[in-house]
């Protein structure tokens, strides 16, 4: 079974073809950064041009690397939400023209559903049931996940993502879109000890996150440093250095209220070496063992989307020929196939 998966929910235009037995065969990605970095962050309204611009040859080219023609595809999944509308709206479209031409289904999938299921593209596979640790651009959280679309939200960002943090700082800081990579390079050269901040919420019970105050204590710290080259990357190394530990924290407090063995994390921040590496000892501390996707398919890619797709379409999910993107669509109240 071939099954075609497409990604246009952000600024990513991203496709990949999984095979019922041999995975991954093909994938391809146009990023939209370049484009997006000329604003300072995302413009709507480009991307979703953009992706009308890039989606069909994309298509054509990912067929064509997967060595296998159009009429051999077996389903289409595409992101379906949640992300922005217009942009979810041309891959929306174009899958479900393509699959009604073609005579076969096409299944909308939860953005974040991709993320969570894309460990399961590693030869270290994790298993349902697991914690785990949802972190992209627009959400952070904690999921206790039971199995195929059944996922209680047990923690999350009361205001900024942990990525919107990183890509909020790192704008103040001067540094290029998206923050995240750029903040972690620069944090390369700080020195660890020259400045701590604050790790929010860690006096409080609970699993919820907060991020929107490190901002606020950035730009102070930065106002008042000599604003030169090694003042930014000290005050890079100590931001990423609290938003790392709010979040193994939290980890590490749920895997001690939750019997899971297993922590799977995932979405654009868990491309994060330092998150990685300090989960990996929250994993040692609670014996447990950590999940993670290769670094490619952190970020929003159409392998997870694929994938996402074949495990619902393979337990016989359907869906009618209404187009319905949805901008907004909370994780929970997705169900099992
Ligand atoms: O999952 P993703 O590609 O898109 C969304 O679904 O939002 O996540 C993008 C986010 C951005 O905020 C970006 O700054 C962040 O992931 N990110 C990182 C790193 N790579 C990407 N954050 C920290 N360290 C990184 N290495
Ligand atoms: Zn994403």
């Amino acid at each position: 079974m071939y099954v075609l998966g497409i990604e246009t929910s952000c600024d990513d235009t991203a496709l990949a073809i999984y095979h019922s037995e041999d995975g991954l065969v093909a994938e391809k990605l146009y990023s939209q950064t370049f484009m997006h970095q000329q604003h300072g962050g995302i413009v709507p309204e480009l991307a979703s041009r953009d992706h009308i611009r890039k989606l069909a040859p994309l298509i054509k080219a990912v067929i064509a690397e997967a060595n296998i023609a159009l009429t051999d595809l077996d389903a289409i999944a595409y992101t379906k939400g949640p992300g922005l509308i217009g942009a979810l709206l041309v891959g929306a479209t174009l899958a479900k023209s393509l699959a009604f031409a073609l005579d076969i289904p096409a299944l909308g999938i939860h953005h974040l559903e991709g993320h969570l299921l894309a460990p399961f593209l590693e030869p270290k596979a994790p298993h349902f049931p697991f914690l785990a640790l949802l972190v992209s651009g627009g959400h952070t959280m904690l999921l206790d996940a039971k199995g195929l679309g059944q996922y209680q939200i047990i923690g999350e960002s009361l205001d900024d993502a942990a990525g919107e943090a990183f890509d909020k700082t790192a704008r103040l800081l001067g540094l290029p879109y998206p923050g995240g990579p750029a903040i972690a390079a620069l944090a390369e050269q700080g020195n660890p000890n020259t400045y701590h901040f604050p790790r929010p919420m860690l006096h409080k019970t609970g699993l919820d996150f907060s991020f929107s105050g490190l901002k606020t204590h950035t730009m102070q710290t930065w106002m008042q440093s000599a604003r030169d080259e090694q003042a930014k990357a000290d005050i890079a190394r100590a931001f990423e250095d609290a938003v790392v530990d709010s979040l193994a924290a939290k980890c590490q407090a749920a895997l001690k209220q939750y019997p899971y063995q297993q922590l799977v994390v995932a979405g654009g921040v868990s491309a994060n070496q330092r998150l990685r590496a300090r989960l990996q000892t929250v994993a040692e501390v609670t014996t447990s063992q950590l999940y993670f996707p290769r670094q490619a398919l952190c970020t929003d890619n159409g392998a997870m989307i694929a994938y996402a797709g074949f495990l619902r379409l393979s337990q016989g999910q359907r869906e009618d020929l209404a187009i319905q993107p949805r901008a907004r669509w909370p994780i929970d109240e997705l169900a099992a196939p």
